[in-house]
């Protein structure tokens, strides 16, 4: 198993370059399924969750190309098979987002069921809650979940009871073949929901609102094949943006929307870090000692829960006592008690995690429990004094492209060694 050796107290300089968005590409892939021709999709993250997703679109029937410069080619001239089954659900949850396409465009879906997660239940009642309300009959066996829809899906109103992103963007995908309208209230507003609605416009769907918390879909018979650039990763931008305030450092994170992760900014210029958005980059500098302050996570706008491991790992090097909650999840402080064996001094309470700071942070052996824990730990690590050893880091593969590579040419010291 694949591990990173990091030596901390070396800055980073030059540019860190951001790929394109996994969570938004997982989406974009799986609305491949929606169209007989050819989508040309750019800017993919080469990450183990995208095979992932592509091994189970190729299961459905799919063809799947690599083009130059990271592109893909996915053509679903068929669906030979429309059912995600367990072998690859298990690995990643966001295989859900084929219940959606499958039952819109084959009127028939058999998903299995995710099973718990490190980070949280991580249910999706609410994806079939929906479905439901747009005609499909679902029921669940032998671990499956079935969603039959003989005559096709037909447009409704469907009222989210919480906020879902992959939720949101099931139901849209799902709706824009559905016959007649379809409104989904408290839909998630995250930047890959937008993105996914470009995707699907191009495609020939008709979304009005994506973005606010009420997306309008105008189903249609047929979606026709296009060609779409995936976004920058808002959480890789985020996260090399906290490992550059880490540690000091005078360092370009370019290749972003910096608006994507403006809550994250504001609490950086809070804590007295010197972050400074220039156009499709944020410029890091070297600030004197960070304070400490409190955050929050929330659905998008708000600060996005796959930042909080990494910002929490910052703030054990600022000076104070800083409460960080976690609204999303329930499970997510995987990575305090690592943190804790580098010396950081936290405290959990309920979905609170309290952290004393400064700490001087020490190399440890630690291990990662879940991609954005793991990110944390690589911050972590780039600030702790001597070495530090990551074990099981193919967390970190699932989500970062790359991410060894990326740091140490940008003049960290980290290698993965087997
Ligand atoms: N929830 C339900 N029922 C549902 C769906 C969600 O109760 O049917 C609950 C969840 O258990 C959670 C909350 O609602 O407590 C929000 O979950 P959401 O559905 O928004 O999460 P998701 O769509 O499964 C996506 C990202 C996650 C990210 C969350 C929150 C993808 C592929 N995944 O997950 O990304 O943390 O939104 O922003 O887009 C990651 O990249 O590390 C990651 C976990």
């Amino acid at each position: 198993m694949d591990k990173f050796r990091i030596e901390g107290g070396h800055p980073l300089s030059g540019q860190l370059q951001v790929s394109g968005s996994k969570n938004s590409a997982l989406p974009a892939i799986a609305a491949c399924l929606l169209s007989e021709q050819p989508v040309v999709l750019h800017r993919i993250p080469r990450v183990r969750d995208i095979g992932t997703m592509l091994k189970l679109l190729e299961h459905n029937g799919a063809t799947v190309e690599w083009l130059e410069g990271g592109a893909l080619r996915i053509t679903a001239a068929e669906i030979k098979n429309p059912e995600a089954p367990y072998e690859i659900v298990k690995t990643m949850r966001a295989s859900s987002l084929v219940l959606g396409p499958l039952a819109a465009r084959t009127g028939r879906a058999k998903v299995s069921m995710p099973g718990g997660c490190s980070i949280g239940a991580r249910p999706i009642n609410l994806h079939i809650n929906g479905l439901e309300h747009l005609g499909a009959v679902v029921h669940q066996e032998h671990g499956d979940i079935e969603a039959v829809a003989e005559k096709g899906l037909r447009g409704n109103t469907v009222h989210f009871e919480r906020i879902t992103v992959t939720g949101t963007e099931d139901l849209m995908m799902a709706a824009t073949l559905a016959e007649g309208t379809t409104v989904l209230e408290n839909a998630a507003r995250e930047p890959e929901v937008v993105d996914l609605a470009n995707l699907l416009s191009k495609m020939g769907a008709q979304i009005e609102g994506a973005g606010t918390s009420r997306i309008r879909i105008e189903g249609v018979k047929k979606l026709r094949g296009a060609e779409h650039e995936i976004i920058a990763d808002r959480i890789e931008a985020g996260t090399f943006v906290i490992a550059g305030v880490a540690t000091g450092s005078e360092v370009v994170v370019s290749g972003c929307v910096p608006e994507h992760f403006a809550s994250l900014l504001v609490k950086l210029r809070q804590a007295g870090a010197r972050v400074e958005e220039a156009g499709t980059s944020v410029e890091v500098r070297p600030a004197g000692r960070l304070r400490s302050v409190d955050m929050t996570t929330e659905e998008h706008p708000g600060f996005a829960t796959d930042l909080q491991a990494q910002f929490m790992a910052l703030m054990t090097r600022a000076t104070g006592i800083s409460f960080i909650t976690e609204n999303i999840f329930e499970n997510r402080f995987m990575h305090v008690p690592e943190l804790a064996r580098m010396g950081a001094n936290i405290r959990i309470e309920g979905k609170q995690a309290i952290v004393a700071g400064p700490s001087t942070l020490t190399g440890a052996q630690v291990m990662c429990s879940d991609l954005r824990a793991s990110a944390s730990l690589v911050v972590a690590a780039m600030v702790a004094q001597g070495n530090s050893i990551l074990d099981r880091v193919y967390h970190i593969d699932r989500g970062y492209e790359s991410i060894e590579k990326k740091l140490a040419a940008a003049g960290a010291n980290i290698e993965r060694i087997g």
